[in-house]
């Protein structure tokens, strides 16, 4: 046995980790509030606040408590949230018509945050399925989407969230075209300081199953798999993103967010955009049952998985955990 003294090491990286002081001079990523964008589902009625089962600390709230909810989130230095809309089936048929309702839920809500919490970015998801009773993100004849007959709804859906202030939208569709469709028609529209952050590597994900019990949105027939892409492919992430670009949208995203840091690092190097990453329900679900069960640590597991997206070349997370990490930073 060799004692300390007598082994010659050349490099101890463990220099670098040995007291907190230190770590932190050599600390690569830092999260900050300013990188976590907030998603919010809201419902109708007034102070409605509703569980969603599956993800324990998300509600679904009515535009009232949206507002207190939106406040509390910029005091915590959050700089954006995003909205997605629960409507009742009476309200969905197949074309998604209440999208484009000057009144509609996610419109009042719009305004209402524009009105009372303006320093707050506002994203809505441009996408039929909230509204589509298909429960497809396009529109569907004959039991399939069809591509081309999507895009004037989506346009219009669009121009409709920006009429009522929204500063980004974001097409989660991925229906071909849609970012360049969608921008003619806001420029046309006069709204060309509208931003498009489009979901431009949306795969088709298992992780996506309790926000579509939190909008009661899943499809009533089929799957998504001929419009979100197939997690084993990569390369195609990439063309999806650099069209995106192309097509003139001004941010980008990958989804879900951890089983796919490999493509949130290629599109980081691939464009010159910034790059989202969505911390979606199901990888929110999972970190929240395993605390619950006592299996890990839900907080640090939530500052670990947060730092890894940023690590990763993430320049944003949307993420439920948002008002929390923000909370736990400051
Ligand atoms: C639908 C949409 C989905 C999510 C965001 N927008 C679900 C889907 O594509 O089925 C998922 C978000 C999450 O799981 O947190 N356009």
């Amino acid at each position: 046995m060799h004692d300390d003294h007598e082994i010659f090491l050349p490099f101890r990286p463990r220099r670098n980790r040995s007291t907190d002081a230190v770590r932190r001079l050599v600390r690569e990523t830092v999260l900050t509030p300013s990188d976590l964008i907030l998603p919010l589902f809201v419902c109708e009625g007034k102070n409605r606040k509703v569980a969603i089962k599956s993800m324990p600390g998300c509600f679904r709230l009515s535009r009232d408590l949206i507002v207190k909810e939106a406040r509390a989130a910029r005091r915590l230095g959050i700089p954006a949230v995003a909205l997605f809309p629960a409507l009742p089936d009476a309200k969905k048929d197949r074309r998604a018509g209440e999208s484009v309702n000057p009144d509609g839920l996610l419109q009042q809500t719009v305004r209402a945050l524009k009105d009372k919490v303006p320093e707050l970015a506002v994203i809505t998801d441009v996408a039929m399925d909230p509204y589509s009773s298909d429960g497809h993100d396009g529109y569907v004849e004959n039991g399939r989407i069809d591509n081309d007959k999507t895009l004037p709804i989506l346009a219009a859906m669009a121009v409709s969230q920006a009429e009522a202030g929204a500063d980004i939208v974001a097409p989660s569709d991925m229906m071909d075209g849609r970012v360049s469709y969608i921008r003619e028609a806001l420029d046309t529209h006069g709204y060309t300081g509208t931003g498009i952050l489009a979901y431009s590597a949306k795969y088709c994900s298992a992780f996506y199953g309790p926000f579509r019990e939190a909008l009661d949105s899943a499809p009533r027939g089929g799957d998504k798999k001929t419009y979100q892409m197939d997690p084993a492919n990569a390369v195609e992430a990439l063309r999806e993103i650099r069209l995106d670009v192309e097509e003139g949208a001004d941010m980008v995203m990958v989804k879900p967010g951890m089983p796919y840091l490999d493509i949130v690092a290629a599109a980081k190097e691939a464009v010159d955009v910034p790059v989202a990453v969505y911390q979606v329900s199901g990888e929110y679900a999972m970190i929240k049952a395993a605390d619950k069960l006592g299996w890990l640590s839900g907080a640090d597991a939530m500052m670990e998985s947060l730092v890894a997206f940023k690590r990763a070349g993430a320049d944003m997370i949307l993420t439920y955990y948002a008002a929390e990490a923000a909370s736990a930073l400051s």
